[in-house]
């Protein structure tokens, strides 16, 4: 079975994931980790996107490429932009754009240049087991007091970390003026999307909203990756996993 890849943000999110991991194997490739093992006897290879559409996409390459993984499920933080979006709520990305893309004039702004394609759209059915991982594997949890809110909508990604009220006004006037209403803002989704396209190989993304993309979301970033963020991928990716088993065992008959 071609393993499944976990692509995580940040080495926090991944260290939970790699204390799970069985028959364990670090493969050193393109500058980068690879480790490739089992997760409740599911073949995985986990790998940390790195942070930017660029470094994302290098790894993504390599883990299509060179460990052949079949999909790719990303785990990572975002800035809430949306309404209602509030810190510990997550978002499962139906669709991605890069905010900071324009070739316009020569291309419509936002489109990727001679693809035809503006929003990329997660596959089917990885998002809908995705969300239903989401909503089991978070069951119970709570963040300030109120529990997780799953959220099902456009990630936007661009190559900076947005802080500050104006500037996040700024990105999504331009956004919404051309009919895109995004939920949450991050640095990677969009890259790992289009790489994915590139191969036609499906891939989904869930991001824990970590701050609001305000002047405090380096602030409120930290502290939140290590205290929660962790946790939520874990319990995702779990329930996830479980999930992959359940629909595998179903187009299986029985001998
Ligand atoms: N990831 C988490 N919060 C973010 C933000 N405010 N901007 C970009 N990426 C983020």
């Amino acid at each position: 079975m071609r393993p499944l890849a976990i692509l995580s943000a940040l080495a926090d999110e991944q260290a939970g994931l790699l204390e799970q991991l069985q028959g364990a194997q670090r493969v050193a490739h393109a500058g980068r980790e690879f480790w490739c093992g089992q997760l409740d006897g599911l073949p995985v290879v986990l790998a940390l996107s790195r942070i930017g559409k660029v470094a994302a996409a290098t790894t993504s390459a390599a883990l299509i490429e060179r460990f052949g993984v079949a999909q790719i499920l990303f785990t990572g933080v975002a800035g809430g932009v949306g309404e209602g979006v509030q810190v510990g709520d997550v978002v499962v990305g139906s669709s991605y754009v890069q905010h900071d893309l324009d070739a316009s004039p020569l291309f419509p702004r936002y489109q990727i240049p001679l693809t035809g394609q503006t929003a990329l759209a997660a596959d089917d059915a990885v998002l809908e087991t995705l969300v239903a991982a989401c909503h089991s594997g978070l069951q119970g949890l709570q963040h300030a007091g109120r529990a997780p809110v799953v959220h099902q909508g456009l990630v936007v990604s661009g190559d900076r970390f947005v802080n500050g009220a104006a500037e996040t006004r700024g990105i999504l006037d331009a956004l919404h003026l051309h009919g895109h209403a995004p939920l949450a803002v991050e640095m990677e989704g969009a890259a790992v999307a289009q790489v994915c396209f590139d191969y036609g190989l499906p891939f989904a993304a869930v991001r824990t909203i970590s701050d609001r993309a305000d002047a405090s979301a380096h602030v409120d970033f930290a502290v939140f990756v290590q205290d929660v963020a962790r946790v939520y991928a874990q319990r995702i990716v779990s329930a996830f996993i479980q999930r992959v088993f359940q629909r595998l065992q179903l187009s299986q008959p029985r001998r």
